[in-house]
């Protein structure tokens, strides 16, 4: 068997939660391979509503077993809050939850860290998530990190008070005020009380070489989906750098999050919304600043799913989604929340990109150059609701065009339609 994966291609928050919770009956894994709590992964089903930020958004399917890979950093107080709102609803996640030896830990300097790079990063400040993203996997590349593994060492107190003190003189040189920074709302003693209580919990949960049992499952005929966190232009290499997160969020980083070779990864689903969004700072072109962007924010309820910051909206954005299905290697598309540019009389595509009156064959190295102009094509705009919308069949007309665009623009087919965000709210079409 094969890994197939699911990723998102713009910016993040494009559904991929909603999607992994649909596909999740099709697999017997579900593993998470990079990325951390600057994740949120919605699902709403049976009118309930969950956002999981570590957890794989499998969780709700008991028979199906559900990893956080190497490639994931882990802050246990916040998996453990993810985890409790999961027993509360009723659900045991120790019995279909594995986490890897291997992934980083997130410790509590390691967010005052993220704050302190932030605020002195003054107007340019990348708009961190300050879950402590870039300061761990910074600790990981520099061969100073703690993994889980380690909470199971004796010396597990004496490294992490290493680590810790090393961050302390980090802060002290940056001149950053720890006293007046709040972890969560917590003072950082609170809080590193907290995460230690947490490390306690988690100790209790089942603790793999994740690679040793993902490799063993595809030997054995099982079936692996591996869930994106973030999207493609969000990527440490190929995002709008510096304004990234700091892990490799295409395809490619399943192999290393996850200990797969490529040579078992299957079919790879891209996730994107009807129109884009972004949420901290960086390059947008297809932003719109007016009352047409704050319609689909409001629409859409286009605020973080992690920090509730309202999301910048714009256009849907072909060269983006071109650059991002060639890096992936995507197969098939998945589009969601059509329902959103429902009231929407027209709507608008981002062609490509114009430099002085010319296409751009390659997606720009500096997005931010104010020369590189995006060019757009208006289409009807389709007034229908869609959420009655049972069959691909009652697809509006002006809808069905909007997507046959996209699919002849990106050579792509695009496989699954959302036009809500409850797991019914999903239309199949043209299923490979
Ligand atoms: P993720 O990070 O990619 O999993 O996405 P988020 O959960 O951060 O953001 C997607 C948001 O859109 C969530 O609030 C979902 O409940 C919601 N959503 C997902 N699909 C649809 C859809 O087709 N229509 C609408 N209106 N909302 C959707
Ligand atoms: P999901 O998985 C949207 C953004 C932050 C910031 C930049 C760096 O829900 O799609 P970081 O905390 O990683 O240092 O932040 O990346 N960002 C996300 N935006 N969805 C996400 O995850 C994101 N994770 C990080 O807003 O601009
Ligand atoms: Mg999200």
């Amino acid at each position: 068997m094969n890994v197939d994966v699911i990723l998102g291609l713009q910016w993040g928050d494009e559904g991929k939660g909603k999607i992994v919770d649909v596909f999740t009956p099709e697999y017997d894994v579900i593993a998470r391979f990079q990325g951390g709590p600057n994740a949120g992964h919605t699902i709403e089903f049976e009118n309930k509503k969950f956002i999981l930020h570590t957890i794989p958004s499998g969780i709700f399917h008991r028979n199906t077993m559900n990893v956080i890979g190497n490639g994931v950093i882990i802050d246990p107080f916040i998996l453990l809050k993810e985890i409790q709102k999961l027993r509360e609803s009723g659900l045991a996640p120790e019995e279909n939850l594995l986490i890897s030896k291997r992934a980083h830990l997130i410790l509590p300097s390691h967010r005052l860290l993220d704050a302190a790079y932030e605020s002195a990063k003054g107007k340019s400040k990348i708009g961190s998530t300050l879950k402590g993203i870039g300061p761990t996997y910074t600790d990981k590349a520099g061969r100073n990190g703690l993994r889980i593994g380690n909470l199971l060492q004796h010396d597990f107190r004496i490294k992490y008070n290493q680590l810790k003190e090393s961050h302390l003189s980090l802060l002290s040189a940056l001149q950053f005020d720890t006293s007046g920074c709040l972890l969560d709302g917590l003072t950082f003693n609170a809080y590193e009380n907290s995460w230690f209580d947490s490390i306690d919990l988690l100790k209790g949960f089942t603790i793999i070489d994740s690679e040793n049992y993902l490799n063993k499952s595809l030997d054995e005929g099982k079936s692996i989906l591996a869930e994106g966190a973030q999207g493609a232009m969000l990527d440490v290499d190929f995002g709008s750098y510096p304004f990234v997160t700091s892990s490799n969020t295409i395809s490619a980083g399943v192999c290393a999050g996850l200990g797969i070779s490529p040579h078992r990864i299957g079919k790879i689903f891209g996730v994107f919304k009807a129109y884009c969004t972004r949420v901290g700072s960086g390059p947008f072109p297809t932003e719109l600043t007016d009352g047409v962007g704050d319609n689909l924010r409001n629409m859409g309820h286009e605020f973080g799913s992690t920090t509730g910051r309202p999301r910048r909206c714009g256009w849907l954005d072909l060269p983006a989604l071109k650059y991002s299905i060639m890096l992936n290697g995507v197969d098939s598309l998945i589009m969601m929340k059509a329902d959103v540019l429902s009231s929407f009389e027209k709507v608008s595509i981002c062609c490509h990109y114009q430099e002085n009156g010319k296409n751009l064959e390659n997606y720009p190295f500096d997005l931010s150059n104010e020369s590189t102009v995006p060019v757009y094509d208006e289409l009807e705009g389709w007034d229908d609701p869609l959420r009655n919308i049972t069959s691909v069949d009652m697809i509006p007309g002006e809808l069905k065009t909007y997507i046959d665009y996209i699919e002849n623009a990106l050579k792509l087919p695009v496989e699954i339609i959302s036009v809500g965000p409850d797991r019914t709210h999903t239309l199949l079409r043209n299923r490979l």
